[in-house]
């Protein structure tokens, strides 16, 4: 039998969409390839404008989206609808001034639209992601595994200093999100007599709620329900440590 008879034809229909399909995963990486290089260049200009006193809005991450980024279910990515990568968002631009850090922790949804919105100081908004396709944000992007919830690019320079975190732990288990609420208090300012302390909206599921109070002080469930895009089965809620103006406690 000659190798030809071996090997399985592909219909020239199959070939045709196979083509298409590498097509498009080599426009996707040659985007995140211009994308990344622009971040580093953006990164200089930010640290220029920064001695100006200029805004630090970039180009590039404006016209960013989420729709670049296919969800990959192997990382529990169920990315939110757009109505709450707005709420968050706005959630955040409501708390803070030009000198705020905030971090984004497991949640590039509400990064990505907080970009998009102009925010005062981007230098000083941090995206933590286990996924390496975030890394178009150049320095903001810190690669983070909760596994390892003290190990991190910048965990001594942000101990203590952030203002306000949006986080929403991969997995529903206690081990997932203590382990990331350890990250959560190590990052956060802590409260003084000049200040209420750093704030933080925890997104996960209601049945994570008994944890998440445990593990961090103030803790309480609000009204409000996040929304993903592709739906969930699970039970998700919002929980905040402070008084929100959008996301109200249940309780009050
Ligand atoms: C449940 S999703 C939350 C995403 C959020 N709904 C959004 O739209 O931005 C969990 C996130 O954790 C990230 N992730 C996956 N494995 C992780 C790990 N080991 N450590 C930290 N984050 C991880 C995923 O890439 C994903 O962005």
């Amino acid at each position: 039998m000659s190798g030809s008879d071996s090997e399985p034809e592909l219909s020239s229909e199959t070939l045709r969409i196979l083509q298409e399909v590498m097509r498009e995963q080599q426009a996707q990486q040659e985007r995140f390839e211009r994308l990344r290089q622009q971040a580093e260049v953006q990164f200089d200009g930010v640290q220029q404008q920064n001695a100006s006193d200029e805004p630090t809005a970039t180009k590039e991450s404006e016209s960013v989206t989420m729709d670049i980024f296919s969800e990959d279910w192997q990382l529990s990515q169920f990315w939110y609808d757009e109505d709450t990568s707005e709420k968050l968002a706005r959630e955040i631009l409501d708390n803070i001034t030009p000198e705020s850090v905030v971090c984004c922790i497991s949640s590039p949804t509400a990064y990505v639209k907080l970009m998009s919105m102009n925010p005062p100081n981007k230098n000083n908004l941090f995206l933590f992601e286990y996924d390496t396709r975030f890394d178009i944000y150049g320095k903001q992007f810190i690669h983070y595994d909760y596994s390892s919830p003290l190990e991190f690019r910048l965990a001594k320079e942000l101990q203590h200093s952030v203002d306000m975190i949006v986080v929403d732990p991969p997995f529903l288990s206690e081990e997932c999100l203590t382990k990331t609420l350890e990250s959560v208090k190590h990052l956060l300012k802590p409260a003084s007599a000049s200040s209420e302390g750093g704030k933080v909206v925890l997104c996960t599921g209601l049945t994570m709620a008994n944890v998440a109070s445990q593990s961090l002080k103030g803790l309480e469930i609000t009204t409000f329900h996040p929304g993903h895009r592709n739906g969930l089965s699970n039970d998700f809620r919002c929980y905040v440590n402070y008084r929100s103006r959008q996301f109200h406690h249940l309780s009050s």
